[in-house]
Protein backbone atom coordinates (compact mmCIF):
# COMPACT_ATOMS: atom_id res chain seq x y z
CA UNK A 1 0.00 0.00 0.00
CA UNK A 2 1.58 3.35 -1.11
CA UNK A 3 1.92 6.79 0.19
CA UNK A 4 0.92 9.52 -1.35
CA UNK A 5 3.10 13.36 -1.95
CA UNK A 6 2.82 15.63 0.32
CA UNK A 7 1.16 17.81 -2.37
CA UNK A 8 -1.45 15.24 -3.11
CA UNK A 9 -2.08 15.08 0.51
CA UNK A 10 -2.38 18.47 1.07
CA UNK A 11 -4.78 18.96 -2.23
CA UNK A 12 -7.16 16.26 0.02
CA UNK A 13 -6.70 18.65 3.20
CA UNK A 14 -7.69 21.41 1.06
CA UNK A 15 -11.16 19.61 -0.05
CA UNK A 16 -11.85 18.61 3.52
CA UNK A 17 -11.27 21.79 4.72
CA UNK A 18 -13.99 23.12 2.03
CA UNK A 19 -16.37 20.09 2.66
CA UNK A 20 -16.44 21.59 6.82
CA UNK A 21 -16.50 24.69 5.94
CA UNK A 22 -20.08 24.21 3.09
CA UNK A 23 -21.02 22.13 6.39
CA UNK A 24 -25.26 22.48 6.27
CA UNK A 25 -27.56 21.02 8.09
CA UNK A 26 -28.88 18.18 6.29
CA UNK A 27 -25.04 16.98 6.19
CA UNK A 28 -24.36 17.58 9.84
CA UNK A 29 -27.63 15.53 10.42
CA UNK A 30 -25.86 12.74 8.16
CA UNK A 31 -22.64 12.67 9.98
CA UNK A 32 -24.38 12.40 13.56
CA UNK A 33 -26.51 9.35 12.27
CA UNK A 34 -23.90 6.96 10.62
CA UNK A 35 -21.86 7.06 13.79
CA UNK A 36 -24.61 5.09 16.00
CA UNK A 37 -25.35 2.89 12.54
CA UNK A 38 -21.85 1.61 12.38
CA UNK A 39 -21.44 1.56 16.16
CA UNK A 40 -24.43 -0.62 16.17
CA UNK A 41 -22.77 -3.31 13.92
CA UNK A 42 -20.27 -3.96 16.65
CA UNK A 43 -21.95 -6.62 19.77
CA UNK A 44 -22.26 -5.53 23.00
CA UNK A 45 -19.21 -7.16 24.64
CA UNK A 46 -17.07 -5.63 21.51
CA UNK A 47 -18.58 -1.80 22.70
CA UNK A 48 -17.28 -2.53 26.48
CA UNK A 49 -14.18 -4.04 25.36
CA UNK A 50 -13.71 -1.02 23.38
CA UNK A 51 -14.94 1.69 26.15
CA UNK A 52 -15.37 0.94 28.67
CA UNK A 53 -12.96 2.51 31.54
CA UNK A 54 -10.63 2.97 28.30
CA UNK A 55 -8.24 5.44 27.96
CA UNK A 56 -9.06 6.70 23.87
CA UNK A 57 -6.84 8.05 21.22
CA UNK A 58 -9.08 9.06 18.21
CA UNK A 59 -7.53 9.79 14.85
CA UNK A 60 -8.99 12.59 12.47
CA UNK A 61 -11.77 13.37 14.23
CA UNK A 62 -13.22 16.18 11.99
CA UNK A 63 -12.78 19.89 12.77
CA UNK A 64 -15.44 20.24 14.69
CA UNK A 65 -14.50 17.54 17.14
CA UNK A 66 -17.61 15.49 16.94
CA UNK A 67 -15.78 11.85 18.25
CA UNK A 68 -17.83 8.20 17.45
CA UNK A 69 -17.04 7.93 20.71
CA UNK A 70 -19.48 10.51 21.80
CA UNK A 71 -22.05 8.13 20.22
CA UNK A 72 -21.20 5.14 22.66
CA UNK A 73 -24.43 4.90 24.81
CA UNK A 74 -22.46 4.27 27.86
CA UNK A 75 -20.30 7.17 26.99
CA UNK A 76 -20.24 8.24 30.72
CA UNK A 77 -17.84 5.00 31.50
CA UNK A 78 -14.91 6.23 28.94
CA UNK A 79 -12.13 7.06 31.54
CA UNK A 80 -10.58 9.86 28.99
CA UNK A 81 -11.01 10.30 25.37
CA UNK A 82 -7.91 12.87 23.29
CA UNK A 83 -8.82 13.88 19.60
CA UNK A 84 -6.17 14.20 16.85
CA UNK A 85 -6.97 15.85 13.87
CA UNK A 86 -4.86 17.96 11.38
CA UNK A 87 -7.23 20.81 10.39
CA UNK A 88 -7.85 23.41 13.15
CA UNK A 89 -10.44 23.16 15.11
CA UNK A 90 -14.05 25.27 14.41
CA UNK A 91 -16.38 25.80 17.08
CA UNK A 92 -19.82 25.11 15.45
CA UNK A 93 -21.51 27.82 17.50
CA UNK A 94 -19.25 30.47 14.89
CA UNK A 95 -20.87 29.50 11.61
CA UNK A 96 -22.86 30.73 9.78
CA UNK A 97 -25.27 27.72 10.97
CA UNK A 98 -26.22 29.51 14.19
CA UNK A 99 -28.43 31.80 12.43
CA UNK A 100 -30.79 28.83 11.37
CA UNK A 101 -33.17 29.68 14.94
CA UNK A 102 -34.98 26.53 14.44
CA UNK A 103 -32.16 24.38 14.74
CA UNK A 104 -30.44 26.07 17.51
CA UNK A 105 -30.96 23.54 20.15
CA UNK A 106 -29.49 20.41 17.31
CA UNK A 107 -26.09 23.26 17.22
CA UNK A 108 -26.10 23.51 21.32
CA UNK A 109 -25.90 19.73 21.36
CA UNK A 110 -23.13 19.21 18.50
CA UNK A 111 -21.36 22.03 20.26
CA UNK A 112 -21.16 20.02 23.13
CA UNK A 113 -20.50 16.73 21.96
CA UNK A 114 -17.41 18.54 20.75
CA UNK A 115 -16.44 19.58 23.81
CA UNK A 116 -16.09 15.92 24.82
CA UNK A 117 -12.51 15.44 25.16
CA UNK A 118 -9.16 17.22 24.44
CA UNK A 119 -8.69 18.25 20.85
CA UNK A 120 -4.99 18.44 19.29
CA UNK A 121 -4.19 19.58 16.31
CA UNK A 122 -2.10 16.72 14.95
CA UNK A 123 -1.66 14.43 11.66
CA UNK A 124 -1.91 10.95 12.48
CA UNK A 125 1.67 10.53 10.85
CA UNK A 126 2.96 12.77 13.46
CA UNK A 127 1.60 11.46 16.66
CA UNK A 128 4.67 10.24 18.52
CA UNK A 129 2.51 8.69 21.48
CA UNK A 130 4.34 5.35 23.20
CA UNK A 131 1.45 2.68 25.02
CA UNK A 132 -0.90 5.77 26.93
CA UNK A 133 -4.21 4.65 25.12
CA UNK A 134 -6.42 1.48 25.57
CA UNK A 135 -8.32 1.62 22.39
CA UNK A 136 -7.49 4.13 19.15
CA UNK A 137 -10.72 5.18 16.81
CA UNK A 138 -9.79 5.99 13.23
CA UNK A 139 -13.24 6.36 11.22
CA UNK A 140 -13.89 7.24 7.96
CA UNK A 141 -10.00 8.67 7.90
CA UNK A 142 -7.57 5.79 5.94
CA UNK A 143 -8.73 6.74 2.78
CA UNK A 144 -8.22 10.36 3.23
CA UNK A 145 -4.53 10.31 4.70
CA UNK A 146 -0.84 10.46 3.24
CA UNK A 147 0.42 7.53 5.02
CA UNK A 148 -2.37 5.21 5.81
CA UNK A 149 0.20 2.46 7.00
CA UNK A 150 2.53 5.04 8.78
CA UNK A 151 -0.90 5.74 11.28
CA UNK A 152 -1.33 2.49 12.10
CA UNK A 153 1.92 1.82 12.86
CA UNK A 154 1.96 5.21 14.89
CA UNK A 155 -1.43 3.95 16.74
CA UNK A 156 -0.06 -0.03 17.18
CA UNK A 157 2.71 2.26 19.31
CA UNK A 158 0.13 4.24 21.35
CA UNK A 159 -1.79 1.47 22.62
CA UNK A 160 -0.70 -0.44 25.40
CA UNK A 161 -0.51 -4.74 25.13
CA UNK A 162 -3.83 -6.13 25.35
CA UNK A 163 -5.61 -2.79 24.08
CA UNK A 164 -7.66 -2.48 20.39
CA UNK A 165 -7.80 -0.64 17.67
CA UNK A 166 -11.37 0.01 15.68
CA UNK A 167 -11.24 0.99 12.07
CA UNK A 168 -13.87 2.01 10.26
CA UNK A 169 -13.07 2.76 6.28
CA UNK A 170 -14.90 2.92 3.24
CA UNK A 171 -13.98 -0.36 1.15
CA UNK A 172 -14.87 -1.22 -2.48
CA UNK A 173 -15.91 -3.91 -4.57
CA UNK A 174 -13.64 -5.07 -7.20
CA UNK A 175 -15.39 -3.69 -9.97
CA UNK A 176 -15.40 -0.22 -7.53
CA UNK A 177 -12.33 -0.16 -7.14
CA UNK A 178 -11.19 -0.52 -10.92
CA UNK A 179 -13.97 2.60 -11.91
CA UNK A 180 -12.52 4.65 -8.97
CA UNK A 181 -8.41 3.89 -10.01
CA UNK A 182 -8.58 3.87 -13.62
CA UNK A 183 -12.22 6.13 -14.65
CA UNK A 184 -13.56 8.83 -11.75
CA UNK A 185 -9.59 9.54 -11.18
CA UNK A 186 -9.17 10.60 -14.53
CA UNK A 187 -12.57 11.81 -15.11
CA UNK A 188 -13.94 13.36 -12.21
CA UNK A 189 -10.47 14.18 -10.76
CA UNK A 190 -12.22 18.05 -9.63
CA UNK A 191 -14.81 16.20 -8.20
CA UNK A 192 -14.29 16.58 -4.14
CA UNK A 193 -15.31 12.69 -3.87
CA UNK A 194 -11.97 11.53 -5.99
CA UNK A 195 -10.09 15.14 -4.74
CA UNK A 196 -10.95 13.86 -1.19
CA UNK A 197 -9.41 10.14 -1.26
CA UNK A 198 -5.86 9.72 -2.48
CA UNK A 199 -6.57 5.99 -1.63
CA UNK A 200 -8.89 3.32 -2.21
CA UNK A 201 -9.45 0.01 -0.69
CA UNK A 202 -10.35 -3.49 -1.02
CA UNK A 203 -11.12 -5.17 2.43
CA UNK A 204 -8.83 -7.62 2.78
CA UNK A 205 -5.77 -5.00 1.77
CA UNK A 206 -7.26 -3.21 5.76
CA UNK A 207 -6.91 -6.60 7.28
CA UNK A 208 -3.31 -6.91 5.06
CA UNK A 209 -2.31 -3.81 6.81
CA UNK A 210 -3.44 -3.62 10.18
CA UNK A 211 -1.58 -6.96 9.86
CA UNK A 212 1.61 -5.32 8.89
CA UNK A 213 1.71 -2.67 11.09
CA UNK A 214 1.74 -5.13 13.92
CA UNK A 215 -1.64 -5.94 15.24
CA UNK A 216 -3.27 -9.35 15.46
CA UNK A 217 -6.55 -10.92 15.90
CA UNK A 218 -8.05 -8.82 12.91
CA UNK A 219 -11.82 -9.36 12.91
CA UNK A 220 -14.05 -7.82 9.86
CA UNK A 221 -17.41 -7.06 10.91
CA UNK A 222 -20.35 -6.20 8.36
CA UNK A 223 -19.35 -7.88 5.19
CA UNK A 224 -21.51 -7.88 2.19
CA UNK A 225 -22.11 -10.72 0.23
CA UNK A 226 -19.69 -12.16 -2.27
CA UNK A 227 -21.67 -10.52 -5.08
CA UNK A 228 -21.35 -7.16 -3.55
CA UNK A 229 -17.80 -7.30 -2.31
CA UNK A 230 -17.26 -7.98 -6.16
CA UNK A 231 -19.54 -5.91 -7.94
CA UNK A 232 -21.32 -3.83 -5.77
CA UNK A 233 -21.43 -0.26 -3.94
CA UNK A 234 -18.70 0.86 -1.50
CA UNK A 235 -19.18 -0.35 2.10
CA UNK A 236 -17.60 0.33 5.57
CA UNK A 237 -16.76 -2.48 7.75
CA UNK A 238 -15.74 -2.39 10.62
CA UNK A 239 -11.73 -3.96 11.90
CA UNK A 240 -10.91 -4.61 15.46
CA UNK A 241 -7.82 -5.61 15.84
CA UNK A 242 -5.50 -6.22 19.08
CA UNK A 243 -1.98 -5.49 20.35
CA UNK A 244 -1.01 -8.63 21.84
CA UNK A 245 -0.45 -8.76 25.62
C1 LIG B 1 -14.18 12.29 6.02
S1 LIG B 1 -13.47 13.15 7.34
C2 LIG B 1 -14.06 12.22 8.72
C3 LIG B 1 -14.06 12.98 9.99
C4 LIG B 1 -14.63 12.20 11.18
N1 LIG B 1 -13.83 11.02 11.46
C5 LIG B 1 -16.07 11.83 10.91
O1 LIG B 1 -16.32 10.67 10.56
O2 LIG B 1 -16.95 12.69 11.05
C6 LIG B 1 -11.76 12.66 7.23
C7 LIG B 1 -10.91 13.33 8.28
O3 LIG B 1 -9.59 12.78 8.22
C8 LIG B 1 -8.70 13.83 8.53
N2 LIG B 1 -7.35 13.48 8.07
C9 LIG B 1 -6.84 13.58 6.83
N3 LIG B 1 -5.56 13.25 6.82
C10 LIG B 1 -5.23 12.92 8.08
C11 LIG B 1 -4.03 12.49 8.70
N4 LIG B 1 -2.90 12.38 8.00
N5 LIG B 1 -4.04 12.26 10.02
C12 LIG B 1 -5.19 12.37 10.73
N6 LIG B 1 -6.36 12.77 10.19
C13 LIG B 1 -6.38 13.04 8.89
C14 LIG B 1 -9.28 15.00 7.76
O4 LIG B 1 -8.75 16.24 8.18
C15 LIG B 1 -10.76 14.82 8.07
O5 LIG B 1 -11.13 15.49 9.22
Amino acid sequence: MTTVKQARWQAAQLAESQYWDGMNITELLRICTEKPDFLSILSQEQLQYLFDDKEILEIGVGPLGISLASFYPEKHKIKKLVKLEPLARTLITESSLIQQIWARPFIDWISSLSEEGNYIQKSGEQMEYEEEFDTVIIYNVLDHVKDPLLILRNAYKSIRSGGQILVGVDCRSILGQIKFEYILRRIAKDEILVKAHPHTFLHHQVVQLLEEAGFDHVQTIGIPSLIHIFMGSSFRPAFIAEKRR
